[in-house]
This record gives structure tokens, C-alpha cells and sequence, in this order.
């Protein structure tokens, strides 16, 4: 069998990986999301404009076409960072994505391409055109950002639902994975609320008297119609995913559970107001309130992505890979051969531990804890642990993937786990400069035991 492979090792301090690549996913999906929606919008005002619709043509080339392109070229550059945090965290996971979908990989990009030629020469060139020609590139700019949407949400669906895959179906089965219309349906549903939003904020701010502008809103506002589909998409997107993970969404873990009522009940709100305000009643909105359901947008985004993260785990590809890059048939062998005895990495700070096992643990913890932990900050071992009695530790620790489900099994041997209790209970006391070694044969088998007992599958299946 070929060894594990070990790529170098990035630290984040206080802020555990997951929410860093999260901080910038959530900015980015939010932008990228607008920007889809914002094309179409446009498209949809220059067809109004042609059919002679007053001040149509005025927000084409206003403000709202500026904030389409920043919204572009910030979401394509926390893109790239989103890419680049990725692959400094997990390695192994972006590789495996790239393997199976390279082709499919290149095609968005090349849509991407098409999406910021068109966008840019609207942007340069669109007042100096001729209405078919602008037409087109609206059409053009509006598809090709939709594409790139199509082609990358199949490859981030296939993380969570990679379905017949596992069993060998090829890479369209795994494209066209269980989530993957209901995720393509929700968010196309998201980009068009996102740029009606935007349109009523940037309304707002044109010279106009109030009958122009709510004449404007009347028709933006009819973008963000598909909100009414949501609950429905949700729905599906719910049912298709693994019953593991749809258990903790829907209040088997509270956190998740909570950031679920937070994006469901935000988006009603705004999906209540846009559509039984704007649409039925015709009420006006002013910029303040349309900024701040813009807000709550956002909060209602950050949430879902936190939750689409959020269940895959233990996995970054289902059935797969763990976050920790450590397959699930590697967990066996690791188990023999010992968590770290292979990691070529040094610690960067090995002169502050006091004894080898000391040393041990620390590599055990970064290499099976810190992709969802760190020691005193976000999800604080230390903190979660510390009232916890010795045995306690040891048991929880060795039986991991029962403690809680969404850890992957311990992938060590008995005197890993044991380092790693011992690191916990030295960085709980302060780091102290003397630590007694813990060897006692009882101590270790019974930890042997425990890790026999719970086997080295997880608790959910591959589906
Ligand atoms: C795939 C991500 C992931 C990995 C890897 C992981 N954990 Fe966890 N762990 C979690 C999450 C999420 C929680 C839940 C935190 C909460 O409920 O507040 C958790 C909770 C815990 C708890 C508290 C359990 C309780 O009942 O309160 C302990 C202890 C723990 N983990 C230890 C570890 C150790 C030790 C490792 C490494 C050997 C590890 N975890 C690896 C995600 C992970």
C-alpha cells in the first residue's frame, strides 16, 4: 500500500482552518452569487430600456453596472484566495477534486473567462453600442456567469453526495450527484434576490422623483420572485442529503441546527417582505430598508454556507476522505504503524515541550485534531476537555468517531492517543517546564481495548 501522503503544515493561531476558509467562502459566494444575478438584471433592464421603459436605460449605465463589475472582479479574486487557503489546508482534497474533474474544472474556467470578457466589455465599451449588440453581451455576460456557477456547483455538490460514484459510475454520475439540482436551483434562486436587492439600494440613489424610482423597484423587485421556491429547494436539498447529516441540521447538532433557523428565518423575512411588499401590495422601499434586507442576505448566506460545510464533516469528499486528509482505509493501517511515526514536518516550536511525548502528542493533535480544533480558541480542545477526568479523556479520544459523529475514528495507536491526553492535560495546566511521562502498561492496554471495541469505521455510512 503506498504511504500516506504528508504535505506541509499551516497554522492559523486562534482561528481554527475551517473558519478561515470559511470567512473568505462566505465573501465570496455572497459576490459571486450578486454578480450572476446582477447580469441578469442587467439583461432584463436593456430589454426594458429597448421596449422604451423611461429611465431603464439611466441604471443599465449607472451605478448598479459599476457594482456588477467590482462584485465580479472581487469575486473572482476571493476566488482565487478561496483556491489558494484551500489548497494550504487541505491538500489532498483539492488535488483528489482536480484529479476526477479536470476537464470539467477547465470548462468553468473557461466560462469564467468568457463572463469577465463580456462583463468588462459591457462595462468599456456598452454606451457606445448598438442595442442588438448590447443585447448580446448582456445575454452573453448574464450565461457565461451562470455557467461558471453550473460547472463549479456539480463539483462542490459531489463533495457532500458523490452518490454512484463511490461505486464506480464515472465523473458525470458524480456530477450529476443527488444535490446537485436542488444546490444549482437554491442559489440561481439566491443570485436573483441578491441583484433585485441591490437594484432597490442603487434605485434609491438615482436622481429621480419617488413615481420613477417605485416605477423601477415594481419591476426589480420581480427578480426576487424565486424566493418563493425556496422553502422548497431547501426542502429537496434536505432529503437528498445523507440522513447522518440531515439529523444534526435539523437538531441532532445545536449549533447547525441554529445556523439553519438563522438562514431559514431571515430568508423568510425577506422573501415575506419582497414578495407580499413588493409584489402584491406594490409598497415602496426606501434605500435604508432595502439595505438592510441586504444585510440580512448576507447573515442568511453566511449561515447556509456555514451548514453546507458543516455536514459533509468528518469528510471534505463523503465517504472518501476525512478532513483530517486521512482516508478511511489509511485509518486502519495508521492504527498499526503509529499517527505521526511517518510525518516528516518538525513542530515549530519543539524546544517548549518538555518530554517526547510531549513532542508526540502536539504532531498527533496537528495531525488528526487541527483541521476542526485548535488548542485555546475556536472549538477549544483544551476548553472542551477540561473538566473532563483522565479516563474520561483517554476513553472519549480512542472511541472519537462515538463521542461525536461527525469526528472521523481515531487514527492512531494506543500510545498516540495517550500522548495526545497527555499534551491536553499539560496545555490545561499551564505548560508547565517539568511533565512525567505516562507509560504504565494498564493505561495503555486498556486504551488498546478501547480502540479495538470501536473499530475503525465511522459512525455514518459512505452515503
Ligand atoms: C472533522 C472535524 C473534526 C475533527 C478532525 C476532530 N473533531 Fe473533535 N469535534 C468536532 C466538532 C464539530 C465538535 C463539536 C463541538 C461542539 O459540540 O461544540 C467536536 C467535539 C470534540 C470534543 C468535545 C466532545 C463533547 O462531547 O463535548 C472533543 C473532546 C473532541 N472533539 C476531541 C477531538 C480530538 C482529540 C480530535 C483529534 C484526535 C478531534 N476532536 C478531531 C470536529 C472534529
Amino acid at each position: 500500500m503506498e504511504s500516506v501522503p504528508y504535505y506541509p503544515v499551516n497554522e492559523f493561531g486562534p482561528l481554527m482552518k475551517g473558519l478561515v476558509i470559511g470567512g473568505v467562502g462566505i465573501v465570496h459566494v455572497f459576490l459571486a452569487q450578486f454578480a450572476i444575478g446582477g447580469g441578469m438584471l442587467l439583461y432584463y433592464f436593456e430589454r426594458l430600456a429597448q421596449r422604451g421603459v423611461p429611465n431603464a436605460r439611466a441604471f443599465v449605465d449607472g451605478y448598479f453596472k459599476i457594482l456588477v463589475l467590482v462584485s465580479f472582479v472581487v469575486g473572482a479574486l476571493t476566488g482565487v484566495a478561496m483556491w489558494f487557503t484551500t489548497i494550504q489546508v487541505g491538500a489532498r482534497t483539492i488535488g483528489l477534486m482536480i484529479d476526477e474533474f479536470h476537464w470539467l474544472w477547465a470548462t468553468e474556467w473557461v466560462w469564467f473567462a468568457i463572463e469577465i470578457t463580456a462583463g468588462y466589455a459591457f462595462y468599456r465599451f456598452g454606451p457606445r453600442l448598438d442595442d442588438t449588440t448590447r443585447r448580446r453581451l448582456l445575454l452573453l455576460y448574464a450565461g457565461a456567469s451562470w455557467m461558471s456557477l453550473f460547472w463549479i456547483n456539480g463539483i462542490l455538490a459531489w463533495q457532500l453526495t458523490p452518490g454512484a460514484w463511490l461505486d464506480g459510475a464515472g465523473m458525470w454520475a458524480g456530477f450529476f450527484n443527488a444535490s446537485f439540482w436542488p444546490s444549482l436551483l437554491f442559489r440561481t434562486a439566491v443570485a436573483a434576490t441578491l441583484g433585485a436587492l441591490v437594484a432597490c439600494v442603487v434605485i434609491n440613489t438615482m436622481d429621480l422623483d419617488r413615481e420613477g424610482k417605485a416605477a423601477l423597484i415594481r419591476r426589480a423587485s420581480r427578480f426576487a420572485a424565486p424566493m418563493a421556491a425556496m422553502p422548497l429547494l431547501a426542502g429537496w436539498f434536505m432529503y437528498v442529503i445523507p440522513a447522518d447529516s440531515r439529523q444534526w441540521l435539523m437538531g441532532g447538532s445545536m449549533p447547525m441546527t441554529m445556523f439553519v433557523a438563522v438562514a431559514a428565518g431571515a430568508s423568510t423575512l425577506i422573501g415575506a417582505y419582497v414578495v407580499i411588499g413588493l409584489i402584491v401590495k406594490k409598497l415602496y422601499i426606501n434605500g435604508a430598508t432595502a439595505t438592510l434586507l441586504l444585510v440580512l442576505a448576507f447573515g442568511a448566506t453566511a449561515a447556509g454556507e456555514f451548514v453546507r460545510e458543516g455536514a459533509r464533516k468528518p469528510y471534505t469528499v463523503r465517504g472518501v476522505l476525512y478532513s483530517t486528509s486521512i482516508t478511511p482505509a489509511e485509518v486502519a493501517r495508521l492504527r498499526e504503524e503509529g499517527a505521526v511515526t511517518r510525518d516528516p514536518y518538525p513542530l515549530r516550536d519543539e524546544s517548549r515541550y518538555p518530554t517526547p511525548q510531549l513532542v508526540r502528542g502536539a504532531k498527533v493533535h496537528r495531525a488528526l485534531c487541527d483541521a476542526c480544533h485548535t488548542l485555546h480558541g475556536a472549538n477549544a480542545l483544551v476548553e472542551l476537555t477540561r473538566t473532563w477526568t483522565d479516563e474520561q479523556l483517554r476513553l472519549n479520544v480512542a472511541k472519537l468517531q462515538r463521542t461525536k459523529a461527525f469526528m472521523p475514528p481515531f487514527a492512531g495507536n494506543a500510545a498516540d492517543v495517550e500522548a495526545l491526553v497527555q499534551f491536553l492535560r499539560w496545555e490545561a495546566a499551564g505548560a508547565p517546564a517539568s511533565w512525567p511521562a505516562s507509560d504504565a502498561p494498564g493505561t495503555l492496554a486498556q486504551i488498546e481495548d478501547w480502540l479495538d471495541q470501536v473499530g475503525t469505521s465511522p459512525v455514518g455510512g459512505p452515503r
